[in-house]
């Protein structure tokens, strides 16, 4: 049994509308809705997004980062025993968007699931499938965050509908006796759920409930740089490390003010921290991937570095993975 879970290769996909704070500010304003560029950008850094067109769902998305993920890493998609997709906006109630991904890919006969657990997903998908990887259980693994946020947004509320967009993001996980995942910790506390939420159901064939994100920004960005804060120094103690060995630090991203209050609590030098969250907004799971995958491919994080991934998020949850690459 090999003794790691090594990322070979990362993916991403963004949907082809380019929404700019502008175009965005115009379009809100001519329905009545007051925002600005200044606002947007003073207090998140946000500068654009990317929005999906409606036949255009997390699967879509998933299995083009998906795609990319495996040729970057030289693996091919019939050699994947485990696929999962982090995602809180599926295609369907069910099957899950990673059988889905799977068909698409043309990856058959592995395991293949989803995990909900909203901006930290993608983390949690991480070490899932590094526990599976180190049990024996699979052998080559794709995790996946792949998000339609355009889709649950109340593009009348002016506090949530500037903050987010769609995308996807991808990385190869395979078993290696060399690290690899050194270590990850995850995190929940359901007393928290009501701050960030899309509380809407279906029943019986109609929508129950409000379908629409809410979220309480305040609590959950007080609650964000805390937990971000305490995970990560578990995390590299977890793997027998300090602070000062962690090259890159790829927070969630949400907001621009959250990951440089992490970076300065953390110690960690801000040109350290990688930031995406001005080219995609936060795209929930899909965010650290898309991070990772940017900071791969400009040749940022090179060879035997270790990276610190962390996702926060509705639930709420949170978690942190530390990965030599
Ligand atoms: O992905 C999961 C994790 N999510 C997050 O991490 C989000 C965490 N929270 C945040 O990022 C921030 O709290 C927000 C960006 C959501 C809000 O920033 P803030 O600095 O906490 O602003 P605020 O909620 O305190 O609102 C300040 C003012 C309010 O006006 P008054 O009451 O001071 O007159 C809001 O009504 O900004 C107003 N406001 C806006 N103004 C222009 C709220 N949204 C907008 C808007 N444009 N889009």
């Amino acid at each position: 049994m090999s003794k790691y879970a090594r990322i070979v290769g990362t993916g991403s996909a963004l949907p082809e509308r380019l929404v700019s704070n502008a175009e965005l500010v115009a379009e809100l304003a001519a329905r009545g809705i007051e925002t600005s560029e200044d606002w947007i950008v003073e207090r998140t850094g946000i500068r654009q997004r990317y929005l999906a067109a409606p036949d255009v769902g997390s699967s879509v998305l998933g299995a083009r980062a998906a795609r990319e993920a495996l040729a970057a890493a030289g693996v091919n998609a019939a050699d994947i025993d485990l696929i999962v997709v982090a995602t809180s906006t599926p295609d369907f109630i069910f099957p899950s968007t990673a059988c889905l991904v799977q068909k698409e890919i043309g990856a058959h006969g592995g395991a293949a699931f989803d995990v909900q657990a909203v901006c930290s997903g993608f983390v949690y998908g991480l070490a899932t499938a590094d526990a599976m990887i180190r049990t024996g259980m699979a052998s080559r693994a794709l995790v996946i965050g792949a998000e339609v946020f355009s889709r649950i947004l109340d593009w009348n509320d002016r506090g949530t509908c500037v903050l987010f967009g769609d995308g996807a993001g991808a990385a190869v996980l395979v078993a290696d006796d060399h690290p690899g995942i050194l270590a990850a910790r995850l995190h929940a506390d359901g007393r928290h759920e009501g701050i960030l939420r899309t509380p809407g159901t279906v029943n019986r064939g109609a929508v129950c409930g409000h379908p629409f994100l809410t979220m309480d920004g305040q609590a959950v960005f007080k609650l964000a740089v805390s937990v971000l804060d305490a995970v990560a120094r578990e995390t590299v103690e977890a793997a027998g490390l300090t602070l000062d060995a962690v090259d890159w630090l790829i927070p969630h991203q949400a907001n621009v003010r959250i990951i440089q209050a992490t970076g300065r609590r953390l110690g960690i030098a801000p040109e350290r921290v990688v930031v995406t969250v001005d080219r995609h907004a936060n795209t929930s799971a899909a965010s650290v991937p898309l991070a990772l995958d940017l900071a791969m491919r400009d040749g940022r994080i090179r060879p035997g570095q270790h990276v610190l991934l962390e996702g926060v998020g509705g639930g709420f949850a949170w978690g942190a993975a530390l990965a030599r690459i």
